[in-house]
């Protein structure tokens, strides 16, 4: 008994090594994992990372089944947009078909790559995405596409949690961010999840 517990814990930790190792997108027949909630990263918390206000136009980057998305496009009503933008159109459809049967307005959907984004530059106020940037193989890339399509003296938010196969530590988001000229500003939560606030110089 004892040897299968052990066995079954190494195959585990094999399989959650081998995902940190090859980086790629949520399936959306897995999309259970993103529709339960979100400890530590709530949405209360992202709001108060976020500060969208009313008119603004703002990206999320892989909101899959809209967890977020649909408080956010609320937020920025009246006159405002959300941009999504995701590498899977299941995603966007079943996020689309959410927003209207609550009502809520003001969502603009694009299937896309985060690492070559379909946006003019600076055309943003912000942009957050959420257990996202782990799972994107050149996170630098999609890291320079946001400070690209933010303007100067707009937001970045990033949120992580441990545990998710494709967790970012916070020493690593810095680092990557930095690299690519987000600067730093705080981290809203606790070591285990939190949302990590950037500027656009
Ligand atoms: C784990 S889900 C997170 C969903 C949502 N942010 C949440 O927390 O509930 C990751 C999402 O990012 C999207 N994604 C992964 N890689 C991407 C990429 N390179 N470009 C755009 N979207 C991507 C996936 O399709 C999926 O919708």
């Amino acid at each position: 008994m004892r040897r299968l517990l052990l066995l079954a814990l190494a195959v585990v930790a094999a399989a959650a090594l081998w995902w940190r190792r090859n980086p790629s997108a949520c399936p959306y027949g897995q999309r259970f994992w993103v529709e339960a909630p979100h400890p530590l990263i709530t949405r209360a918390r992202l709001r108060e990372a976020l500060d969208p206000q009313p008119g603004e136009r703002i990206l999320e980057v892989g909101p899959g089944t809209g967890y977020y998305a649909l408080p956010v496009a609320r937020w920025l009503a009246p006159g405002g947009t959300l941009e999504l933008l995701d590498l899977q159109r299941e995603m966007l459809d079943h996020t689309l078909q959410r927003a209207a049967e609550q009502d809520v307005a003001g969502i603009v959907a694009t299937q896309a790559d985060a690492t070559r984004m379909p946006y003019e530059d600076a055309s943003m106020d912000a942009a957050y995405l959420v257990l996202v940037l782990g799972e994107i193989p050149d996170q630098d890339a999609a890291l320079r596409e946001l400070h690209r399509v933010v303007r100067p003296g707009g937001r970045v938010v990033v949120g992580e949690l441990l545990g998710d196969p494709h967790w970012v530590s916070p020493a690593t988001l810095r680092r990557r961010a930095e690299a690519a000229g987000l600067r730093y500003e705080r981290r809203l939560g606790t070591a285990i999840g939190s949302f990590t606030r950037l500027a656009r110089g």
